[in-house]
């Protein structure tokens, strides 16, 4: 099977106490895996460890086959991973909506007049046109959700890795957003507390416990 990532034996220690042990998992081309778990399991540090945000104790990581050893072995990988973390506030950079969306497009020297179109698409898509001229800082958690969505999402990423996507959403924004995802062919690895979410986006469920990952 084509992987895109794999994890094996992943183990990680926090102040000398196991936060998980034998994480082991294989993430498909186009699959799309939820983890969940309780608070504080470690699913968070589980995501971050992929990236190389967070430093296992023991085992490895690959992506597209290709196993993360050094520092630039991650940055390269995460060149090809979209990443929404689940606290909007260490994601947001720019000072108005549209230029946080057209932000990751201009560094990667997209001329500017295409990374504002590109970046007006996306927030129509996601349905938060009107946020466009809003000052970052002042938007809501569920609208800073929606708006770090879609600067990740519009970046098309090989692989999207989501901390909690539907947190802080309402209801509408939930479906839409799982219609979303559920349509995008992209391998995802999700992070949720909400089993509706990930059910309708049609992810397989799995649980982080203390020793590894258990099929839901
Ligand atoms: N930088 C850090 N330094 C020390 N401990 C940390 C750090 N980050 C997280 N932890 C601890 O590690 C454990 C796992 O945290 P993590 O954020 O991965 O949990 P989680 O499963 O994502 O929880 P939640 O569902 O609440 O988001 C928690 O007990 C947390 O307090
Ligand atoms: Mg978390």
């Amino acid at each position: 099977m084509s992987c895109s990532i794999t994890l094996r034996d992943l183990s990680l220690a926090r102040n000398g106490e196991v936060l998980f042990e034998n994480v082991t998992l294989s993430v498909g081309h186009k699959d799309k895996i939820a983890v969940m778990g309780h608070n504080g399991a470690g699913k968070t540090t589980l995501l971050k460890s992929i990236v190389g945000l967070c430093r296992v104790r023991s085992g490895t990581v690959e992506i597209f086959h290709h196993k993360l050893v050094t520092e630039e072995d991650f940055r390269k990988a995460r060149g090809h991973i979209g990443f929404v973390f689940q606290d909007s506030d260490d994601q947001i950079i720019a000072p108005t909506v549209i230029e946080e969306v057209a932000f990751g497009l201009l560094n990667s020297r997209m001329k500017p007049a295409e990374a504002e179109a590109q970046a007006e698409a996306m927030l129509n898509e996601l349905g938060i046109s009107h946020l466009r001229d809003r000052i970052t800082l002042h938007l809501s958690g569920g609208e800073k959700k929606l708006v770090t969505l879609a600067s990740v999402l519009v970046m098309k990423p090989d692989i999207l890795l989501l901390d909690e996507p539907s947190a802080g959403l309402d209801e509408k924004s939930v479906n839409q957003l799982a219609s979303i995802l559920a349509s995008i062919d992209k391998s995802m690895l999700i992070v949720s507390h909400d089993f509706e979410f990930v059910n309708k986006m049609g992810a397989q469920i799995m649980y982080l416990t203390r020793e590894g990952l258990v099929r839901g």
